[in-house]
């Protein structure tokens, strides 16, 4: 199996550079953010405090999360929900980003993450796939842009969506998940030690979408 990681902070481009590349290679994508979202809206939904290890840990046996694949498209069910427009909220990333700094959460979504690439090729996205999830991956990029560029990128996906949001408050809340990232103690964000390094600020997608192409054909 051939395994692509694919780590950075938040609003880097990860998930739309590596779906498209997972479409024309033929693997399958998955958007491991999209799991531990699926755990802070748990603990939300549950009236827990998502950053409370002690009241998030003993609930983590009643979350029941799958992922399914159609069309290359990754659907996320908690239970028999599917979750997938639901996790996508200001405030659900923000949960994210406090149960992630949880051992025993990241514990649990572990080999929910490592089976799926056993038995799938994969491009991966997250903070620690190169680092801790896939340390044996093929090829490992660290995708990254300036706090100020994520930030437009988000506000214009949220706008879209329809969500009043600000950008100053966008850029507040991508600082404080960078920080939270960078500084946990557990799988920190930080670039695999082979990693490449791709730096997308001022890179139109397209460009940024070729640029990664060629690294990973010249890395297979
Ligand atoms: O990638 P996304 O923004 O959807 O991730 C949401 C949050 O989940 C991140 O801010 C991060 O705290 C956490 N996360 C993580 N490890 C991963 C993927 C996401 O800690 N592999």
């Amino acid at each position: 199996m051939i395994a692509i990681a694919i780590d950075g902070p938040a609003g880097a481009g990860k998930s739309t550079i590596a779906r498209r590349a997972a479409a024309e290679l033929g693997y399958i994508y998955v958007d491991t953010g999209a799991l531990y979202r699926a755990v802070g809206l748990f603990m939300l939904q549950k009236g827990v405090a998502p950053s409370d290890s002690t009241a998030v840990c003993p609930l983590l046996e009643q979350v029941k999360i799958r992922l399914a694949f159609q069309n290359g498209e990754q659907k996320v069910y908690l239970g028999d929900r599917d979750v997938t427009g639901d996790i996508r909220t200001p405030e659900v990333s923000m949960a994210a980003s406090d149960v992630s700094a949880i051992p025993e959460v990241r514990k649990f979504l572990f080999s929910l993450q490592q089976d799926l690439a056993k038995t799938n090729n994969v491009i991966m996205d997250g903070r620690d796939i190169g680092t801790v999830v896939l340390p044996d991956a093929q090829v490992k990029i660290f995708l990254t842009a300036s706090p100020e560029e994520r930030a437009e990128r988000r506000y214009e996906e949220l706008r879209e969506k329809g969500e009043k949001v600000r950008f100053d408050e966008v850029l507040a809340d991508l600082k404080k998940r960078d920080y939270n990232d960078s500084h946990r103690t557990v799988a920190p964000l930080v670039p695999a030690e082979t990693a490449i390094v791709v730096d997308t600020t001022g890179m139109t997608l397209e460009q940024s979408i070729d640029k990664l192409m060629s690294i990973i054909e010249k890395k297979l």
